[in-house]
């Protein structure tokens, strides 16, 4: 099973477990949407309906995270699983949020459309380093002049002892917010697509792609928030 048929299959589910398997869930969703914040706010105070790019959407958790604190926003979700988009669309039309969604693999094309801000939550660390590297480039090139780039992201340990203490971190971390055998069985065998890159490889590919002010703004332990801005 390739890694959007693993997402597909559990879409029904997805969002329930989410705040066990992502221990620091609020303060990391919290810090995205932050990032994402400023340009989004210029652009409604001036009138202008913001446009956001959600890279691997998933069900949608980040981009109803955004849209709820930051209302008028229109959002354009990509994701090559299906149904998980279909739990997104369901979701933001409940709430009346602009939106369309695109099935599309992350290595397509983007979008067609200039952007506020693209942002991604727990899906590049999928693409190998060539491919996360390239798809930096076009979120680059897909900005606004001044629009954010923001990915909240889990990341890989900047040595490897320091990966396996992460790990055992999460375990510990997962297990206390009442993830069971099955629910971490079931996490480790998606876990198999992962393949994460440090935040400092990361921040520098982002700052090769022309973003300045790359900073990482959150991290706790396996979970990292970076980003940075297209010159204005
Ligand atoms: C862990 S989920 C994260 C979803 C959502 N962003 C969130 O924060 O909950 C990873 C998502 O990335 C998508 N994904 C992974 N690799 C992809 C690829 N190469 N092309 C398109 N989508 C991909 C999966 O289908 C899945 O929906």
């Amino acid at each position: 099973m390739d890694v959007t048929a693993a997402f597909d299959a559990v879409a029904g589910s997805y969002d329930q477990a989410r705040r066990r398997l992502v221990p620091c869930f609020d303060d990391f969703y919290g810090t995205a949407v932050e990032v994402a914040a400023p340009p989004l706010r210029a652009a409604l105070a001036a009138g202008r309906t913001p446009e956001v790019l959600d890279l691997g959407a998933g069900t949608g958790l980040l981009s109803l995270l955004l849209t709820a604190a930051l209302p008028g926003v229109r959002v354009t979700l990509v994701d090559g699983a299906a149904r998980m988009l279909a739990v997104a669309a369901d979701g933001l039309t409940a709430r009346g949020v602009a939106h369309r969604t695109v099935v599309a693999d992350l290595a397509d094309p983007l979008p067609a459309g200039r952007y506020d801000a693209v942002v991604s939550a727990l899906a590049v660390h999928h693409l190998d380093d060539d491919g996360k590297r390239a798809l930096y480039r076009r979120a680059a090139g897909a900005l606004v002049p001044g629009g954010v780039f923001v990915n909240a992201e889990q990341v890989a340990g900047p040595a490897p002892a320091l990966d396996r203490r992460y790990d055992d971190v999460w375990l510990a971390q997962t297990a206390a917010r009442g993830s069971d055998a099955d629910e971490i069985a079931a996490a480790r065998e998606r876990m198999r697509h992962d393949r994460p890159a440090s935040v400092a490889d990361q921040c520098r590919w982002l700052a090769d792609a022309g973003l300045v002010d790359v900073d990482c703004f959150y991290k706790a332990w396996r979970f990292a928030v970076f980003g940075g801005h297209r010159p204005a």
